[in-house]
């Protein structure tokens, strides 16, 4: 079948808490081997804030784009310790991850938060990538399309502009654990999940892309990239390795 979107596939890591300085290294590999690559797909690695500015001067003049894993839901002020959306978009992001599980659950993150720096992030012009995503219980009773669809219509604001906006569906029992849905479970997800945005946005919501992430890797990402409704993946683990992160990005190069 061909899967092959008007959308033009995303390929994003989430470094999480790891890199030091040396991990530019790993940053140049992924932007030399991204180069060879003839494709369309966008590639983009989010390193810790204290990376942002040192990567993005990095990899200047390549195809690989910086980005950031949260921002705070303030403008700027007392806000010890948290940064702000300006001024990681100063220090050369081009987009965020907002929403993501290890913020949701282990940070106590809700739907408003995210709604609020899902505005942040797109007053300071960079693009936002919402995660949402099922915990085993939820998924065990067979509420999956019933929690994604609350996280998001609550944390996605019905005004936006619809091409500043990516969509990440990441299974929190599939994070870090080598679980991975079935193809066919992750095509039916997407498909919900594209409803939603549809039911919100209209046509407008055509542009936004559904990436899915949890537990992808080199030796699942062709089966992934072949999958109905897969606009791209949100890589933890697999993007710490330049080698890994560029076999995932060719399976979605081929596709
Ligand atoms: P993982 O993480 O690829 O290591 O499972 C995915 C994520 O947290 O975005």
């Amino acid at each position: 079948m061909n899967t092959k979107s008007r959308r033009r596939p995303l390929i994003a890591g989430n470094w999480k808490m790891n890199g030091l300085s040396h991990s530019l290294a790993e940053l140049a590999l992924i932007a030399k081997g991204l180069d060879e690559l003839d494709d369309e797909l966008e590639a983009l690695i989010c390193p810790p804030a204290t990376l942002i500015g040192a990567a993005s001067a990095h990899v200047r003049n390549t195809r690989l784009i910086i980005g950031a894993q949260d921002c705070s839901s303030d403008v700027e002020g007392a806000f010890t310790g948290d940064v702000s959306a300006a001024m990681i978009a100063d220090s050369g992001a081009r987009y965020v991850i907002l929403g993501h599980s290890e913020r949701r659950q282990g940070r106590g993150e809700s739907n408003i938060d995210i709604l609020q720096k899902v505005e942040r992030g797109l007053s300071a012009k960079i693009g936002v990538i919402v995660c949402v995503g099922e915990t085993e219980q939820q998924m065990a009773e067979r509420r999956t399309e019933q929690v994604l669809r609350a996280q998001l219509l609550e944390s996605v604001p019905p005004d936006v502009n619809c091409s500043a906006v990516t969509i990440a569906y990441e299974p929190v029992w599939a994070i870090g654990t080598g679980r991975v849905p079935t193809p066919a479970r992750i095509a039916d997800v997407h498909a919900s999940v594209r409803e939603t945005i549809s039911d919100r946005f209209g046509q407008a919501g055509e542009e936004i892309r559904i990436l899915y992430g949890g537990s992808v890797k080199p030796e699942n990402a062709r089966e992934i990239s072949a999958t109905p409704n897969v606009d791209g993946v949100l890589v933890g683990g697999a993007s710490l390795k330049a080698r890994d992160f560029l076999s995932i990005s060719e399976a979605f190069a081929v596709r």
